[in-house]
């Protein structure tokens, strides 16, 4: 905890915002997740990396309560993570997600895929609601593609949509898994550059990616993950010119070096 003061409805305001304490988790015999204790605090950029199959997307689903956990605690905000419901869907708006695949409403415009959202779970005026989506759509640099359907966007557009989205709740979190991986080169560059700019803004987000050139610039601790357990943390530098475990080292030269 770095700062504690009060907020008008009493609720002690800390700087910790996602806090999972000794969280388990199985897929029947695989034990996905494995003690993880993981502090975010506001504003803070924690980029998520590891060899494929060592949780970093179960631990994206388990945040966003799309997987359940066996044991321990998540909260968001000083809050355990609801059950279901409305609270839940509140939740899901609170941490917003932008997946490898673009999960964008299909049929909808890109206009109505960023206003969706704030008209049903947040109960916002369709007016408001439109105006926010514009502006949004303005600034990941998609304006122009209001009235379009995804599939007339390239898949950095659609990213970027997807990014607007999740932006229009005014989530108090922002979880990316792998949002370039399924992106063309040149569409990389794109997406990057409005997520270092929302760090810079300040949003916290936890970004599970394989760039280390982001990773490098815009993370404030790297979180290496192996087998579903937390491995190593530290800050990118730190991390990167020398990590401590074999197993960091290891995956480091291999990605590093290919
Ligand atoms: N719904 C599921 N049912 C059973 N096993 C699953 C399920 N989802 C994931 N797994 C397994 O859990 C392990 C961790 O998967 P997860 O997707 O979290 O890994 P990851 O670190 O995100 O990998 P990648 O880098 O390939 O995306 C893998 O062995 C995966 O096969
Ligand atoms: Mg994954």
């Amino acid at each position: 905890m770095t700062e504690v003061s009060v907020a008008k409805d009493d609720v002690p305001v800390t700087g910790d915002l996602v806090v999972l304490k000794s969280v388990n988790k199985h897929f029947g015999a695989l034990h996905v997740l494995q003690d993880i204790d993981l502090t975010i605090t506001r504003g803070e950029v924690v980029v998520v990396i590891g060899p494929s199959g060592s949780g970093k997307s179960t631990l994206c689903r388990a945040i966003n309560r799309l997987e359940t956990i066996d044991s321990g605690d998540i909260s968001i905000d000083g809050k355990p993570l609801p059950q279901e419901g409305k609270a839940l869907a509140r939740l899901r708006a609170d941490v917003g997600m932008v997946f490898q695949s673009f999960n964008l409403f299909a049929h909808k415009t890109v206009l109505e895929n960023v206003m969706l959202g704030q008209i049903k779970v947040r109960k916002a005026d369709k007016k408001v609601a439109e105006e926010k989506a514009r502006a949004l759509l303005d600034r990941v640099g998609v304006a122009t593609q209001a009235d379009k359907y995804p599939a007339q966007l390239s898949g950095g557009q659609q990213q970027r949509v997807a990014i607007a989205r999740a932006l229009a709740m005014d989530p108090k979190v922002m979880l990316f898994d792998e949002p370039t991986s399924a992106l063309d080169p040149e569409m990389i560059n794109e997406v990057l550059e409005v997520m270092q700019q929302l760090a810079r803004e300040g949003m916290t987000m936890i970004v599970v990616t394989h760039e280390m050139g982001f990773a490098r610039s815009a993370a404030n601790r790297v979180v290496f993950m192996a087998d579903g357990r937390i491995v190593e943390e530290a800050v990118p530098d730190q991390f990167f010119s020398n990590p401590r475990s074999d197993r960091a080292k290891d995956f480091l030269s291999k990605i590093l070096h290919h």
